[in-house]
């Protein structure tokens, strides 16, 4: 591993977004403060929360609407507390792979420094050797940086080709693994066996029997391994599970989750291999699939149609909502902007998120529509927070869990099987 000085302040700074309140599910580490403020990242585009993801400040409140500190802590996944492990005063993270998400994580970490977490980026590592000068790459996607634009500083970061070298350094504590879905327990397992802390990529994998190993591995060598579901942090989606559990706008009858796409232009040789990807079934409509579980727990059966880059899921609750449907697909034309949108039906009133929208969230009640004022940034930033907050307490597992995970990987391959794909 190249490390030209002694890694020292090179996670690139933002301006501190000072004030404002704490979107992470949990306490803020140590003085972390949210985002609101800050100017949010552009979230990465395809298979996710990606273009047309607006910048949400300003909105106004909606009459009943929870402040965004409130909704995000009771939608924050609670922390598993029995044990606790070595805390560092700062954390010194590492990310392994440098794509789109890489560049995600990258930038969410310099979010999470600048924002007060006592955090630093020690390492990356990418198999693409072109992808360690520190720069963002042309071509493909432009949205997690242009072009030449700077990632991170390479004189103060170590950089390397091989990850597993990265894995031998004890001045990183933590790691993201951001690499294709084939690689990423694999990956998981040599950082847990090198006593480091992962954030994992969603899909973990496609198989949910490597979800659980990595879940076991995890619990065994005592450290954190967090899927990567950035819908649960994602600003007015944690809103939504705010709302299931508090009851305040009354039982939910129905909803549906829409997320809708053209197919990923970059690295198209993984995504567009569906035994590595697993198709925008798993890719894409993963989230709506753990937002889903999250929101109800596992459906007592599931029906879906279409196929593997688009499809339609009825989730069936015998005690639940009597209308539960998510739609994933990236087969629509280049060009079409992606579409990211819920319609929640409540008892005493409707709620209508769309990404594309610069108020994503509305609340339709009694004849009047309101914006509901959520808060700035994105479920990147959220997500990371809470990963790091949960290291810097100490913990050993955290929400979402990979036992979590390993069930959505059970849920998408029902859903696979009522395709009729096998
Ligand atoms: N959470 C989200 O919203 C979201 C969005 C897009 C993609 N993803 C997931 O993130 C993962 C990465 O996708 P991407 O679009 O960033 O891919 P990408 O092709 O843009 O980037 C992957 C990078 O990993 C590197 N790499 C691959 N194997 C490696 C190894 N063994 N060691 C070191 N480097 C290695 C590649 O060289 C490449 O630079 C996938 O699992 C994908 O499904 C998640």
């Amino acid at each position: 591993m190249s490390a030209k000085k002694p890694a020292g302040d090179g996670n690139g700074r933002a301006k501190s977004a000072g004030g404002a309140r704490s979107t992470s599910g949990s306490k803020p580490a140590r003085g972390a403060a949210n985002s609101a403020g800050a100017k949010p990242p552009k979230a990465p585009a395809g298979a996710q929360p990606a273009r047309g993801v607006a910048a949400t400040g300003g909105a106004k409140s909606a009459k009943g609407a929870r402040s965004p500190a409130s909704t995000v802590r009771s939608a924050a996944a609670q922390p598993a507390r029995a044990e606790t492990t070595a805390v560092p005063a700062e954390i010194g993270h590492a990310v392994i792979g440098l794509g789109l998400m890489g560049r995600t994580h990258l930038r969410a970490l310099e979010h999470a420094r600048a924002t007060g977490v006592p955090c630093r980026l020690v390492a990356v590592a990418d198999q693409d050797a072109k992808r360690l000068d520190g720069r963002a790459p042309g071509g493909g996607n432009l949205q997690a940086g242009r072009e030449g634009e700077p990632l991170f500083d390479p004189s103060v970061v170590k950089t390397t080709t091989d990850a597993r070298a990265l894995l031998a350094d004890p001045s990183v504590h933590s790691v993201s693994i951001c690499t294709h879905t084939d690689t990423h327990v694999e990956l998981a397992l040599a950082a847990l066996a090198a006593g480091k802390h992962v954030l994992v990529e969603k899909p973990i994998a496609l198989d949910p029997r490597a979800v659980k190993k990595l879940a076991d591995a995890a619990r065994k060598a005592g450290r954190i391994a967090m899927p990567a579901m950035c819908m649960r942090f994602w600003p007015g989606w944690s809103w939504l599970k705010s709302r299931v559990e508090d009851g305040e706008l009354g039982a939910l009858e129905s909803v549906v989750f829409q997320r809708l796409a053209s197919p990923p232009a970059w690295a198209t040789h993984f995504y567009r291999d569906a035994k590595r990807s697993g198709g925008a079934l798993v890719d894409l409509h993963i989230h709506d699939a753990d937002l889903v579980q999250w929101l109800f727990g596992a459906p007592d059966s599931v029906a879906s149609t279409g196929d593997l880059d688009h499809v339609t899921t009825l989730y069936r609750y015998q005690k639940g909502p009597r209308h539960v449907v998510a739609e994933g697909g990236w087969d629509h034309a280049s060009g079409f902007p992606f579409r990211m949108r819920f319609v929640a039906v409540f008892a005493k009133g409707t709620a209508e998120y769309d990404a594309a929208r610069a108020e994503p969230l509305h609340l339709h009640r009694n004849g009047i529509t309101t914006p509901v004022d959520i808060t700035n940034g994105d479920g990147y930033q959220g997500e990371m927070r809470h990963f790091l907050a949960s290291v810097l307490r100490g913990e050993t597992s955290t929400s979402p869990s990979m036992d979590e995970a390993a069930q959505v990987a059970e849920l998408l391959v029902r859903e696979r099987a009522a395709l009729g794909a096998g």
